[in-house]
Order: structure tokens, then C-alpha cells, then sequence
């Protein structure tokens, strides 16, 4: 790949701009109080820098702006549909496609076709919506990434890899017949971004070939980890993405997307498939909750923003920049002192807070403690990945038990932040990591019964 010394540049003007509303540290202590230290009841308006996810938060282009007005919102057989099916056949090469309003309705409509309650779903590591709706089928999520993946401070090229020794195991454990699909998750979310190199894909799919079990990639961000391909994989610099992305899908079933991430639109996603019969099911069932399969749930223009993204998040300087901005805010927060996930992901930045903050024990929330530490000083958003969001009770004694690990996301939506923004985020947490010491834990004084982060009530300790 060619390199250059000189600063990676936004590969972009900027045509349209949204204000941000400058709040000071006083009013932000006053907007937490009213959240009850709960950022999702937090008002966007009051957020300087929303690093909350990277998930349908990213500025369009002004062609996918043209591209919405020719939006043909037809009911059945719209063309619209059209540009967008001849787009994803293009990159992804699989012969049925089914879009779906975002990831989780594909993940949803798949997981109902092929999972009975006996059925296995391996993974590299699932999302939680991925794993949510194999459980809602009564069937088992098991998450097969590499150990290094798991071990935050370790370097590794592609920490995103599945264990294949792990996978050979699970099979003979579970017994092929009871594994419908084997899934990748291209990059690895849960596991801090992380890319699945091609050879592992090889590997993982010559051993599912030896027992006809399908793959299927979790495509949410497939852009990012080929080009990690391009950057750390031999044989690969000289290939261009599209290739990269073209060889990895021929290894692949089928794969559910969410548009939202590399689609670089702000809704949308799909569901492929090479098996006819399969094929047919989903769309029976696409018909009965999401809409007709030549727009499923999505209006023809929708479809019109997804086929421009999918062409404009190959463009290696657009990728360049992507993971350049991910890169600079994770070099510059570990410089400080901060522990992060290494190396830093594709999307987004994770700091491990149970690491940072030792004096908060796991259940009094240190990923919570760090996240409203960085909306007070800064009015930035991130989101915690820990023992609130993920905590589970035990069910014999009704105690709360801490999450493996307690971390904080820091997600960088597309082409929305100049490299100021990052660096206010930077100066903000040299601030932080200088009072560390000084934040305390929170205790939970309310809480629903399901998915407490989103609406938990905090009091600070
Ligand atoms: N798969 C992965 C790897 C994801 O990261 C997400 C969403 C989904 C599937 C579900 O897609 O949101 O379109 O229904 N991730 C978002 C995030 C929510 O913040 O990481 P969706």
C-alpha cells in the first residue's frame, strides 16, 4: 500500500452543517442530576461530541443525497430496488437478496428459519442483538474467538479471529447436525473492532465444509476489516478493498448486514443467501413483518442512500481517513496512560475502566463512573459495556454478579468529526486521567426488569 508521512486528511468537504450547542460543566451537572446519571436520557441537543455508537450516526454524501430523490417508492417491483440488489450482488456476489429496516430484523428473520430450540449458532463473538435473537429461539449462542482476543492489552493483527481449534471442538460437542449456520462477525464488535484475517475465514470454512455446515458473516462492517486485510495481511496491499471484500464473500453462505455501520446510511440493512428454498422462507416471513421483499421495511429511497454507501465505503481514502481518526484517539488516550483495547479497532476506541479505576469495585460501576466523568468535563457521550449493561443475577441467590469486564466505548460515527472534535476529546481526558483517583462508584436505585442500561436510575457514591 502506498504510504505517506504527512497528515491523512478528511477526504472530504463539507457541504452542510449541523451546530452544536455549547453547554458549560454547570449546566451538564444539572442535566446529569435530571438523567439520573443515565446518558441514554440524555437529549442529543445537550451532547458535544456523541460517541454513543457509530450506528446509522454518519454524515451521507451529497450523491447519496441526489441518489434519495430518485427514490421509487413503487410497492412491488420498484427500481429503486434494482440499483440497490445490483449493487449488493456486485460486492457480496450471493444470489438473494432481502432487505430488511436494519441488522437485527435480518438476524431476527434468519435465526426464525433455521433455528429450532436444540440448535447451536457459533460465532467469533456475537452482538448482543445477534445473540438475543438466537436465544428469543430457545437455541445457544457460543462465542469462539481466539484467546487473544479476549486479553485487552495484547497486540495482535486479527483479534477478531475464530479459534479453530475451539470450533472443531464445539462441533464434535454439539454435534454438527444441531448447527444450522457458523457466523463471523466481520469486524468483531464485541471483541474491540477487531478484523478476521482471510486465512482464518479459509480455515474456519474448510473445517464447517468437512460437515456441510454453512457461513454466514455478520457484514455490519465488512469494509473496515478488509481493509485491515489490505494493511496487515500478506498478499493482500496490492489488491484493491472491493477484491478483498469479493474473495472473503466467496468463502461465505449467506451474511446478514446492517447498513447502519458500513452501508453509511442511517437505516437499513439486508439478509443474503445462495439457498433458494431458505431464500424462500425468509421472504414469506419478510412479507408477514417487514414488508414486500423488493423494499422490505425500507422506503425506495432508503434503498438509493444503502447502493451509493456501498460503493463510496470502498474508496480507500475514505478508509484510510476512517481508520486513521479510530488509530490517532486511541494512540493519543494510551500516550496519556489510559489502558485501551489493542490495537485500537475500526469503529471505535474501548477503554478498560476496571483497570483505570481499581479503587471502584466492579458493582459499584467503574465503566459508568469514567463515561458520566466524560459528560461532565467534556458533554461527551460514550457508552458503557460492563457490569450495568451486561451484570448478570445470579438465580439462586438473587445477587448481582459483575460482567467479565467493565469498559467504555468511545464509537466514532462516519465522516462526522473534524480532527478538533478529536482532539477536545483528547485534551478532556487528559483532564480525567489527571482526577482519576478522585471519581467515585454508583449505586442503582431503579431498574427495569430487561436491558437496564437504557433506562436504570444512578445515585453517585
Ligand atoms: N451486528 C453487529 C456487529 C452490530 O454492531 C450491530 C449493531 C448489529 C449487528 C445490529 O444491527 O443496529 O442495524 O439492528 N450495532 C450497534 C452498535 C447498535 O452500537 O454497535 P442494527
Amino acid at each position: 500500500m502506498k504510504s505517506t508521512f504527512r497528515t491523512v486528511i478528511e477526504p472530504f468537504i463539507i457541504k452542510t452543517v449541523e451546530p452544536i450547542k455549547m453547554t458549560t460543566v454547570d449546566d451538564r451537572v444539572n442535566i446529569l442530576k435530571e438523567a439520573h446519571y443515565n446518558l441514554f436520557k440524555v437529549k442529543a441537543q445537550d451532547v458535544l461530541i456523541d460517541l454513543l455508537t457509530d450506528s446509522g450516526t454518519g454524515a451521507m454524501s451529497s450523491n447519496q443525497w441526489s441518489a434519495m430523490f430518485r427514490g421509487d417508492e413503487s410497492y412491488a417491483g420498484s427500481q429503486s430496488f434494482q440499483r440497490f440488489e445490483a449493487v449488493v450482488k456486485n460486492i457480496f456476489g450471493f444470489k438473494h437478496i432481502i432487505p430488511t429496516h436494519q441488522g437485527r430484523a435480518a438476524e431476527r428473520i434468519l435465526f426464525s428459519v433455521i433455528c429450532k430450540p436444540t440448535s447451536v449458532i457459533l460465532n467469533n463473538s456475537h452482538f448482543d442483538t445477534t445473540r438475543a435473537n438466537v436465544e428469543f429461539q430457545g437455541a445457544k449462542a457460543i462465542d469462539l474467538v481466539i484467546d487473544e482476543g479476549l486479553n485487552p492489552q495484547k497486540i495482535h493483527p486479527f483479534k477478531g479471529n475464530m479459534d479453530v481449534e475451539k470450533l472443531k471442538k464445539a462441533i464434535l460437542h454439539y454435534g454438527a447436525e444441531n448447527i444450522p449456520i457458523c457466523m463471523l462477525t466481520i469486524t468483531n464488535n464485541t471483541g474491540g473492532g477487531q478484523p478476521v484475517s482471510m486465512q482464518n475465514v479459509r480455515e474456519v470454512k474448510q473445517i464447517l465444509n468437512q460437515y456441510d455446515i454453512p457461513l454466514y458473516f455478520d457484514a455490519a462492517r465488512f469494509a473496515e476489516n478488509a481493509f485491515f486485510i489490505k494493511e496487515r495481511e500478506q498478499g493482500y496491499d496490492e489488491k484493491s478493498i472491493k477484491e478483498i471484500v469479493q474473495e472473503m464473500m466467496t468463502y461465505g453462505d449467506g451474511c446478514t448486514m446492517s447498513a447502519k455501520k458500513d452501508g453509511m446510511a442511517n437505516i437499513g440493512g439486508f439478509l443474503c443467501t445462495n439457498d433458494d428454498a431458505l431464500a424462500q422462507m425468509e421472504k414469506e416471513l419478510l412479507i408477514l413483518t417487514e414488508g414486500f421483499p423488493t423494499y422490505g421495511g425500507l422506503a425506495g429511497r432508503d434503498l438509493e442512500a444503502i447502493a451509493v454507501g456501498l460503493e463510496e465505503v470502498l474508496d480507500e481514502s475514505y478508509l484510510q481517513y476512517r481508520i486513521a481518526e479510530t488509530r490517532y484517539l486511541g494512540e493519543h488516550l494510551s500516550a496519556i496512560g489510559f489502558p485501551i483495547i489493542q490495537p485500537p479497532g475500526g469503529h471505535a476506541v474501548y477503554i478498560d475502566a476496571k483497570t483505570l479505576l481499581k479503587h471502584i469495585p466492579p458493582l459499584q460501576f467503574p465503566g459508568q463512573s469514567l463515561s458520566v466523568e466524560m459528560y461532565r468535563a467534556g458533554g461527551i457521550r460514550t457508552v458503557e459495556i460492563g457490569s450495568v449493561g451486561f451484570g448478570k443475577v445470579d438465580q439462586n441467590t438473587g445477587a448481582d454478579l459483575p460482567s467479565e469486564m467493565e469498559l467504555v466505548r468511545l464509537a466514532i460515527p462516519r465522516r462526522t468529526h473534524t480532527q478538533s472534535h478529536i482532539d477536545y476529546v483528547v485534551e478532556v481526558m487528559k483532564e480525567i486521567y489527571e482526577i482519576k483517583n478522585e471519581l467515585s462508584g454508583y449505586k442503582i436505585v431503579k431498574q427495569p426488569k430487561y436491558l437496564r442500561h437504557f433506562t436504570a436510575e444512578f445515585i453517585p457514591l
